[in-house]
């Protein structure tokens, strides 16, 4: 169900290039590289979807259809393929996945929402990549009723961890008491950026969920459930 590595010339059999044997012979001839080191030894492990492997200086594709879902993640779900403190693993709510599937970015433990997941490493790193600057949108439940300034603030960029935050979208949602429902649109994807800008000013999270990829919503997907995604879904993640 997760993707976990694979002896190199295993792989290279399962997508095709030869028999087993004479994947072998290839490897020891330096015809294979992966991410762009030759390897000629023969243990190496190699992570399909995300290993970048070619043969001859040309990709070695994958023989498998790429598919991609939309999962609502729960919290308490690690989006890591293997966790060594036993914590579930988002790939485990794909049922009858392909082995090779993979979460594009992470969302922490205690986020919930709106995760991709794939075969296609391509794609993946298409929607991390910065030049795309695709928009990952969040609702935010934080501490306290944040002024108008704080979150122009926020919007045209703040000082964090020595770097300027990218612009961003940001609305008021909704107040509720000793808290606020926030709506933020970013493009950058920093380790627990929401969390970190909202509590630089002063305004802890409580609770998080991503709401859409660029023009991907959730929408009704309930926690732990999924649907998979089309062509016409997939153009939508970088509007
Ligand atoms: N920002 C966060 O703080 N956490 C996430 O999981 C995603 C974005």
């Amino acid at each position: 169900m997760n993707n976990s590595p694979v002896r190199l010339q295993k792989y290279l059999a399962q997508c095709g290039v030869a028999s087993r044997r004479k994947c072998e012979e290839l490897i020891v001839s330096g015809r294979i590289a992966v991410d762009g080191d030759i390897v000629v030894e023969m243990g190496k492990k190699i992570i399909p979807g995300k290993s970048r492997i070619t043969m001859d200086g040309r990709p070695v594709k994958s023989r498998e259809k790429a598919v991609y879902y939309l999962l609502n993640k729960p919290k308490g779900y690690v989006t890591t393929l293997s966790d060594p403190q036993g914590r579930p693993v988002v790939v485990s709510l794909i049922k009858n996945g392909s082995s090779r599937l993979f979460p594009v970015g992470r969302l922490d433990l205690d986020t919930e929402g709106a995760l991709i997941l794939t075969n296609d490493g391509q794609f993946a790193q298409k929607v991390q990549h910065p030049s795309n600057e695709t928009r990952k949108t969040y609702e935010a439940e934080i501490k306290g009723q944040p002024h108008r300034a704080t979150l122009a603030a926020l919007e045209k960029g703040i000082l964090l961890e020595g770097k300027i935050t990218a612009p961003a979208k940001v609305s008021l949602l909704a107040r509720r008491g000793n808290s606020s429902l926030i709506r933020i649109t970013i493009h950058e994807g920093r380790k627990r950026q929401v969390r970190k800008m909202f509590a630089h000013m002063g305004h802890p999270v409580f609770h998080l969920k991503r709401t859409a990829y660029g023009k991907l919503f959730l929408g009704n997907l309930s926690s732990g459930k999924y649907r998979q995604l089309d062509s016409r879904d997939l153009k939508k993640v970088f509007l």
